[in-house]
């Protein structure tokens, strides 16, 4: 039983197979967290200390009894304007104008299976993989209800999240927030890792400690963003990867978000996760509800190492859905850096061929082959094929793509539109502009009303009948620039404080809508890269493109930082050209294929540029990884340095610990090197390794690893030793597969 009710001590006990949560119905109702950590049997009621606190108030009920404060108690879910002057969860206002929550415990039961959330992707289970608590608060005074949801994995160390939030009165009510959950954490020092970046370079991490004060993370921009993740770790100072207590808390959602991190006046680290409630108001009409975006969170005594595999596995089984989550994904090749705007069905079909020829499966045609977009100013809206380009449209191209045994691929941007397109021209008000103001613009490009049901169903009857007729097999869902001008035609005033939250919800109905109706093709997110990279995409999406950087060296420090969230299938990772086109930097051919691995693997250039001898090398890559791929998308993923480090190095290892993948990249050239030392991690010590394979890009002839067997406590103790690798941007593979006894 993952979920048990103690009566004598009122007291919840969410197990795992290592992990604890509890939480007890304390005086009057209130609903107080105990415990969340290593795994526990017994109740841990007996660490609420009651204590007066100068300046804490206490509840009117309680009168002299003054060493009781929701301020200085764990909670389970915080209230507002209540006696809690710690970070709120909820705020909700009356008709009056009475702005509070007050809630405490009214019903609870226990179910098999996984709870899901209406409009909202939520992860899943079979019936016997997980249990629900569900626990209504009330707040009478208000006439609100919040359910607080539990989903609880014990085979993966997770318990999910989530908060439905009901008008049980007879007026209309307002949400000023409504967080997804609350998390109290009375003991320890914690530092918080989380993953911060930029357009084309993001998600590098920062570590920072969480002092007495309110550290805060999140996105005002209708994604999920480039800027922040919707991902946070937090850990003891001394955590590494290898051991420390870690807790990670992931939100399931790809809009405006904010996780902040509290330490309070007593020492107690409250961390609140949830949609961004700057500029968010709901209306919520008697009997309707409102459903909080889930939060997955997970807990481990043993390193960041084992935190991130919980979470992978967890991603890969009960997140991503439909016949790519687990099953092999094509090698692609993406027309964007080999031809940009500039190509027609001609051009488009040398490339195939040419991919074709080196063992591409999967042609993916990328912006600029519809509408009149000769360049990324006109077009978005209007998904009509330009018969200028592809004069026999994209049946023709796709039957003959198909005919020469390639799959094929297709780029949209669904939510944006172009103010020269025909939607525009035809529906000025479809776009997200205010009156009386003129709107930003982004990319050129304006945001369409995503909130607005009518342009759901407009674009899923398009895009519907796009794919069908085409034949379409693979999609890439773009999204290239933020919010902003956020007013609908379509809402009364005092609902206007909705359109980020429905936007976003308009999206997710499209999506469901697509991937259920065609659940063979394979739909790719992007927004500019990776900034909408989210458990919430994924649950559709089973791969985002990571970045539009496709540079190796500056991927290094992307793809480290996604990993501490998101397994390596998810992650979209080409090889591209070089000079590169980002950054300009010249790296080998063997650094690139290195590198693209560690993520879903394809190609982003144009083969007919390639040399003879790259053709041949990229041959072998594309062999290569067909006889990695299982390994590659369902081993774990294991860091074996940092981003500062002088070279970066990581491992995949088979959940049998049967084979092994070492990937080793210079980020410098080095004069007088020190000596490559590297410790592999998590083999079967006892056991005999063969170095089956050793591929090295380096300026230098290499010599080679002299030593073929190892065992697998030689490796992961003592190590193994590469030669100097010189030139510019050098890596090394080398894979490993255990001896099996006679
Ligand atoms: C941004 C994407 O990330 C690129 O890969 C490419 O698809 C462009 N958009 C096309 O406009």
């Amino acid at each position: 039983m993952g979920i048990a009710f103690d009566k004598i001590s009122q007291t919840w006990s969410l197990h795992t197979a290592d992990t604890s949560y509890q939480m007890q119905i304390g005086p009057l109702g209130y609903l107080l967290h105990l415990y969340y950590g290593r795994r526990v049997e017994e109740s841990t009621a007996y660490l609420h200390l009651p204590r007066d606190c100068g300046f804490s108030p206490n509840p009117y009920e309680l009168q002299a009894e003054r060493s009781w404060s929701l301020d200085t108690m764990p909670q389970e879910y915080s209230g507002s304007n209540c006696g809690d002057y710690r970070l709120s969860s909820i705020r909700v206002e009356t008709a009056d104008g009475i702005s509070g929550a007050d809630l405490r415990v009214k019903s609870w039961e226990i179910c098999h299976g996984k709870y899901s959330l209406d409009g909202l992707p939520s992860s899943f289970a079979r019936e016997d993989e997980a249990e629900t608590l569900s626990v209504i608060l009330q707040d009478e005074a208000a006439s609100v209800e919040a359910e607080l949801l539990y989903g609880v994995f014990p085979e993966h160390n997770v318990i999910t999240r989530a908060v439905r939030i009901t008008n049980c009165g007879s007026a209309p009510l307002y949400l000023e927030k409504a967080a997804s959950a609350c998390l109290d954490l009375p003991f320890g020092d914690w530092e918080l890792l989380h993953f911060h970046g930029r357009h084309a370079m993001e998600r590098q991490t920062e570590r920072l400690p969480v002092g007495n004060t309110t550290l805060s993370i999140g996105s005002r921009r209708g994604a999920s963003s480039h800027q922040h993740n919707p991902f946070l770790i937090l850990c003891e100072p001394s955590a590494t990867e290898d051991a420390g207590e870690c807790y990670a808390a992931m939100l399931m959602h790809s809009g405006s978000f904010r996780m902040d991190v509290e330490k309070d006046q007593s020492g107690s680290v409250r961390l609140v996760a949830g949609i961004q409630d700057e500029g968010f108001r709901w209306k919520l009409e008697p009997g309707a509800q409102f459903v909080c975006p889930e939060l997955i969170l997970s807990y481990t005594h043993r390193g960041l190492t084992a935190l991130s595999h919980d979470l992978h596995r967890f991603i890969r089984k009960h997140v991503c859905r439909g016949i790519y989550a687990s099953g092999p994904r094509p090698v692609l090749l993406n027309t964007w850096e080999a031809a940009y705007f500039d190509f027609d069905e001609e051009k488009i079909l040398r490339i195939a061929r040419d991919a074709k020829d080196i063992g591409v499966e999967l042609l993916v045609l990328d912006d600029g082959w519809f509408g009149r977009r000769d360049d990324d100013r006109t077009s978005l809206g209007d998904w009509k094929e330009d018969l200028r380009k592809l004069p026999g449209g994209l049946e023709r191209l796709v039957d003959k793509l198909h005919a020469m045994g390639l799959q094929a691929g297709l780029w949209l941007e669904p939510e944006m539109v172009s103010e020269d397109s025909d939607l525009f021209r035809s529906h000025p008000d479809w776009a997200l502009i205010m009156p009386g103001r003129k709107p930003s613009i982004g990319r050129s490009q304006l945001v369409l009303d995503m909130s607005r049901p009518e342009v759901i169903d407009y674009l899923s009857d398009l895009l519907s009948s796009l794919l069908r007729r085409s034949g379409i097999d693979y999609v890439k869902w773009d999204m290239n620039r933020n919010m902003t001008d956020l007013y609908s035609a379509e809402l009364p005033p005092d609902r206007q404080g909705e359109i980020a939250h429905r936007y976003i919800l308009g999206v997710y109905t499209l999506l469901d809508r697509l991937t259920r109706e065609f659940p063979r093709v394979l739909f790719e997110g992007c927004a500019g890269g990776g900034g909408r990279f989210d458990a919430g995409m994924l649950a559709y999406c089973p791969q985002i493109w990571c970045s539009d950087n496709t540079d190796p060296i500056a991927r290094l420090n992307i793809q480290y930082g996604t990993s501490f969230g998101y397994p390596p299938a998810t992650m979209g990772a080409h090889v591209s050209a070089s000079p590169n086109h980002q950054t300009g930097r010249t790296t080998p051919l063997g650094t690139r294929f290195c590198v693209a691995l560690a993520g879903t693997f394809g190609y982003e250039l144009d083969p007919g540029k390639l040399s003879r001898k790259e053709r041949e090398a990229i041959q072998l890559q594309i062999r290569d990884y067909h006889r990695w791929q299982k390994l590659l998308a369902q081993g774990d993923y294991l860091r074996l340095t940092d981003d500062q480090s002088r070279f970066a190095a990581w491992e995949n290892l088979s959940g049998d610990r049967s084979e092994c993948l070492v990937s080793l990249v210079m980020r410098n050239a080095e004069a007088n090197p020190r000596p490559l030392y590297l410790r592999l991690k998590g083999l079967d010590p006892k056991a005999v390794y063969i170095l089956e394979e050793q591929q090295i890009s380096s300026g230098s002839e290499y010599p080679g690893m002299k030593q073929r067997s190892f065992t697998g406590a030689a490796l992961m103790y003592a190590g193994i030793t590469l030669p100097a690798l010189l030139g510019d941007y050098p890596s090394a593979l080398l894979y490993f597969k255990r001896q099996e006894r006679a």
